[in-house]
């Protein structure tokens, strides 16, 4: 075990409201980062968990306190509140990258038209803004939901995002990924290492995870040069 680390994790997808009633939105889970942040949790690291809208029960851990939040927006304000604390940030959040640019105040009324046509702008890119302009200078970790070309799409990501490790999973297969309680990882590292995790449950692949975290913030330790105070 390694000393207790600070996590920050992200979980869940964000909902972008259209109207009162209706939001975008996409088919995560949460599965994912509550089992990470359970597994963290377990082995001794203090976890910030902000999660967007979930169906799970809250991950019951002294450890762990729960941020909750609806939207991108406010899934960014409360990564930009909390990430000056954190040594190890795990975006698995599937970030809504669009939302409307304006909420209708009322519901939506059906009109003689065949078709409507939403105006959408980007969200926030949290996990592009951790290194810049929130200055987070420790451990990135991204995720990266693909249907094809996993370990390209991973290693842009990660120089992209100035990530540390980029998690890729394959979310064309109905056996793993969203929804699923297993998942099939491939870890493609800073340094140009690419292992793979095969298909395991959510909650081992998670134990397994913090502990290849665990072995770079002890890497990332030896490597920094010693301060002689
Ligand atoms: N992410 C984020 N904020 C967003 C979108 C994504 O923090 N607005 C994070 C996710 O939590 C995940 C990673 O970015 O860790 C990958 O998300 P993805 O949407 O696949 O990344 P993009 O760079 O938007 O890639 P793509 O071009 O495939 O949409």
């Amino acid at each position: 075990m390694c000393q207790p680390l600070h996590f920050l994790i992200t979980a869940g997808p964000t909902r972008e409201p259209i109207d009162p009633v209706r939001y975008l939105s996409n088919r995560s889970s949460g599965k994912m980062g509550y089992a990470l942040a359970a597994a963290a949790a377990a082995r001794g690291h203090p976890v910030v968990l902000v999660s967007g809208p979930v169906s799970l029960a809250p991950v019951h851990h002294p450890a762990v306190a729960i941020v909750r939040v609806g939207t991108a927006e406010e899934m960014y304000q409360a990564v930009a509140a909390k990430i000056q604390q954190a040594q190890v940030v795990v975006m698995a959040a599937a970030v809504a990258d669009y939302r409307p640019v304006r909420m209708a105040p009322q519901k939506l009324k059906k009109t003689g038209q065949p078709h409507l046509t939403l105006d959408l702008e980007r969200t926030e890119d949290i996990l592009g803004s951790a290194r810049h302009p929130l200055g987070f200078r420790g451990l990135l970790v991204g995720f990266a939901a693909e249907t094809e070309r996993l370990e390209e799409s991973a290693r842009d990501k990660l120089a992209r995002k100035s990530c540390d490790l980029v998690v890729a999973n394959d979310v064309s297969r109905s056996d793993i990924g969203f929804e699923a309680d297993s998942n099939e990882l491939l870890l493609v590292f800073r340094g140009g290492e690419v292992r793979r995790l095969p298909k395991a449950s959510k909650t081992e692949l998670a134990s397994h995870l913090i502990e290849v975290i665990e072995g770079l913030a002890i890497s990332a330790a030896d490597a920094a040069p010693a301060s002689h105070e």
